[in-house]
């Protein structure tokens, strides 16, 4: 019974931010080339799409997704692929990188266009991610430049505060929000070059508040608002930040 009364609510937010999902699309669709042709603003950003060239090379930009060895950043990876972009599809460890290979081969999914390339970056290490930073900079040109990161390697905790000890809060914090500042950083003067956007993976858990999801909700909270702000001071750089909401998910 909780389980439907979850999924129900789940459904209905999900179809409410899409909704939203596509009133921003056409609005922000509109101002844009209103701004750029009568007032010039910025130029609406054509190079973020994978597409054929006219003398039938591919053109696949770049994402990096982390977190990628199962759920949602898995799905995220194999759905970017199967629509021409290059995934950058990070793992923690070995582990997680045989996971992923495993799903990857258990699932029919045409990577005809894209392709994925399994990497490792263990999100709460500086060495790892600086060893991806290399890496991602080794692979990425105007061919194929870095028009995505996604910050999606998060961890739901669900339980009532007063039994929550405090290490377990902070372990959500570094996961769900530090990390994504990491992350970020490490990214930013390759984003920057490519003038591509940063998509953090929030939940609808960070602005609806249910109980024994007081550190989540804070950490998503802290996501959402951190995105809000950081997003201007990108914005004359050319670059996006966004925040992803996802509903109940498996
Ligand atoms: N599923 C939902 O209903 C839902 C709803 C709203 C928002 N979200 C958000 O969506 C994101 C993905 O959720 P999910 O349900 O797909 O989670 P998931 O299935 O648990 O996947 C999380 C992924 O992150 C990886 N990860 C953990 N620690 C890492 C680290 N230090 N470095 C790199 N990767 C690491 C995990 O690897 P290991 O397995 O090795 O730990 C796993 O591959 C999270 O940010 C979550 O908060 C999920």
């Amino acid at each position: 019974m909780a389980n439907r009364i979850l999924t129900a609510f789940s459904t209905t937010t999900s179809l409410l931010n899409r909704a939203l999902a596509w009133a921003d699309f056409v609005v922000h669709f509109i101002s844009g080339y209103f701004l750029y042709y009568l007032v010039g603003g910025y130029k609406p950003q054509y190079h973020t799409r994978p597409r054929r060239l006219s003398h039938g090379d591919h053109y696949s930009p770049a994402v990096l997704v982390t977190g990628a060895s199962q759920g949602i950043g898995l799905a995220v990876a194999l759905h970017l692929a199967s629509r021409g972009y290059t995934v950058l599809a990070t793992v923690k460890d070995e582990k997680e990188l045989d996971r992923l290979k495993k799903n990857m081969k258990s699932r029919d999914v045409r990577l005809d266009a894209g392709s994925l390339r399994p990497m490792i970056m263990d999100v709460l290490s500086p060495q790892s991610i600086a060893t991806a930073v290399e890496e991602v900079t080794s692979v990425v040109n105007d061919r194929c430049p870095l028009v995505g990161v996604i910050n999606n390697a998060g961890l739901c905790l669900i339980a009532p505060m007063e039994l929550t000890n405090m290490k377990a809060v902070r372990d959500v914090f570094e996961l769900d929000f530090w990390s994504y500042i990491s992350v970020i950083q490490a990214f930013l003067p390759l984003i920057k070059k490519y003038q591509g956007r940063f998509i953090n993976i929030g939940s609808y858990g960070g602005y609806v508040n249910p109980p024994m999801w007081a550190a989540y909700s804070a950490a998503k909270a802290a996501v959402e608002g951190m995105t809000r702000s950081w997003r201007f001071e990108l914005k004359p750089f050319g670059v996006g930040m966004t925040t992803v909401r996802p509903g109940w998910t498996r």
